[in-house]
């Protein structure tokens, strides 16, 4: 299973919203390098509860810009959010039960939110976040 890689592909064109995105896959990184280098279980939860708390305060920063900018997508948007954030919350609560099949789980997490959700919804987000300036 390769890495993720940051690509300029991937940019919404809002400083903000890229950094974010950005300081998230270097923390998707750090939990797949820590996967296979075999690294304990205890060590796989902080960076996954690490990647949860981080996932939550970027999803406010994206939810408070929409509603600066009276974003009329906002409900749809944020409905996605709440979706993978209860995604991502099951994954932790298998982890934790002892499922060991975290690796195969959260890379279908990470591709249906990297490459559906940013690249749709977040770049509509950065779009319109250029239109108002
Ligand atoms: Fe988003
Ligand atoms: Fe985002």
């Amino acid at each position: 299973m390769a890495g993720f890689k940051w690509t300029d592909d991937l940019s919404v064109g809002n400083t903000m919203i890229d950094n974010d995105h950005q300081h998230l896959f270097a923390l998707v990184n750090k939990l797949y390098e820590a996967m296979s280098s075999g690294k304990g279980n205890a060590v796989l939860g902080e960076i996954l509860d690490e990647l949860i708390t981080y996932t939550k305060s970027h999803f406010g920063r994206e939810e408070r810009l929409m509603q600066q900018l009276s974003y009329p997508e906002y409900s749809g948007h944020k409905a996605e959010h709440d979706k993978l954030v209860s995604e991502v919350s099951e994954l932790e609560r298998s982890f934790q039960a002892g499922a060991m099949t975290l690796s195969s789980k959260v890379y279908m997490f990470l591709n249906d939110w990297l490459n559906t959700h940013i690249k749709a919804r977040d770049k509509l987000l950065g779009q319109a976040a250029k239109a108002v300036r």
